[in-house]
């Protein structure tokens, strides 16, 4: 079966991430990547680099991945030459519906197709508050972001010599079994081994499986790996006192393209105009597999 050419619009954060993804995916490829100035990116292997999209051979649709502040420009740009396009600016509240608007007024006057906010928050999480909402009406909703790590132990791991910052976070396995992972950030010249060792022997340590990592730097890791917590409380008032939670960790640059190559999987089913997620039936997300992909999840 051939796959669905796209092509990604500025390589920061989001657009790598969409590379990567797109060429793990079984029904879409990377066609290329259209940058201000296309130098060659030797991560990127012989994907092509353009200026304009034009110069890209075959194209079936566009992930727009540059700042918020020229999405509807090069939304503009890719729907006059009627290429199928997916974005997710960081916009919310009316500056979402603003943005909608805009899109489709332009999405009709080009006979064009879009879906717009299809990222992580937007995106996926505003799917999850929408759900929240609807199972308790009358409530109120909390969310709070937090890293993605529990700090615990983190500082006993730190009074090993040669570590210079950790990190614990405890995961369960699929069977239910605790497991706990130690990053540890290194003084230079310092053996992994011994710093392994110490940890993994450490009284503190001994009652749950240890794994222990070596990274170049705990801030980084700790920019990268989110969490949220989102909550739904009934109110007051309401007899049920039910809550809702959701509890996630997660890369939010990661999930963001996850969302953006769902929503290209549903832009071949669309007629023209500008869609938000909450526009499109769940099983469009899938795609081609749309009719068999309820099954498991039901
Ligand atoms: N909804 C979500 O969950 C979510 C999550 C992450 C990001 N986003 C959105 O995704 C977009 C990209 O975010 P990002 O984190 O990838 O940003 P970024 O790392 O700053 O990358 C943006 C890229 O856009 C290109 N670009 C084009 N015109 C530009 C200009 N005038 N100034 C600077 N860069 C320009 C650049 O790529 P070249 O050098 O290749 O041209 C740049 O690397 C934003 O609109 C952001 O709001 C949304």
């Amino acid at each position: 079966m051939r796959k669905y050419q796209i092509a990604v619009i500025g390589l920061g954060q989001l657009g790598r991430r969409c590379v990567q993804a797109l060429r793990h995916d079984p029904a879409l490829a990377p066609a290329g990547v259209v940058r201000r100035n296309a130098t060659a990116d030797d991560s990127l292997g012989d994907l092509p680099m353009v200026e304009h999209i034009r110069e890209l051979p075959e194209v079936d649709a566009a992930l727009i991945c540059v700042p918020v502040e020229h999405v509807l420009g090069t939304a503009r740009e890719l729907m006059q030459q009627r290429i199928p396009l997916v974005e997710c600016a960081r916009l919310h509240g009316d500056a979402f519906v603003a943005q909608h608007a805009e899109m489709q007024r332009m999405a009709r006057l080009y006979k064009a197709r879009a879906v717009v906010g299809a990222g992580c928050d937007p995106g996926i999480l505003s799917l999850f508050r929408a759900q929240f909402g609807l199972l308790l009406p009358h409530g109120h909703t909390r969310s709070s972001l937090h890293t993605g790590a529990s700090l615990h132990h983190t500082l006993a791991a730190e009074r090993v010599p040669g570590v210079r910052k950790a990190l614990a976070t405890e995961l369960k396995t699929q069977d239910g079994t605790a497991q706990r992972y130690v990053y540890v950030e290194l003084e230079p010249g310092t053996d992994p081994v011994m710093v392994e060792n110490a940890i993994s022997h450490d009284p503190l340590y001994l009652d749950e499986q240890t794994l222990v990592f070596a990274v170049p730097s705990i801030a980084a890791l700790e920019e990268d790996n989110r969490g949220v917590l989102l909550e739904r409380h009934a109110a007051a008032g309401e007899p049920s006192h039910a809550a809702l939670l959701l509890e996630a960790r997660f890369n939010e640059v990661e999930l963001a393209a996850r969302m953006m190559l769902a929503a290209c999987r549903a832009l071949p089913l669309l007629r023209s105009g500008a869609y938000s997620l909450f526009d499109l039936p769940p099983s469009m997300l899938w795609g081609e597999s749309g009719n068999v992909a309820e099954k498991p999840w039901i």
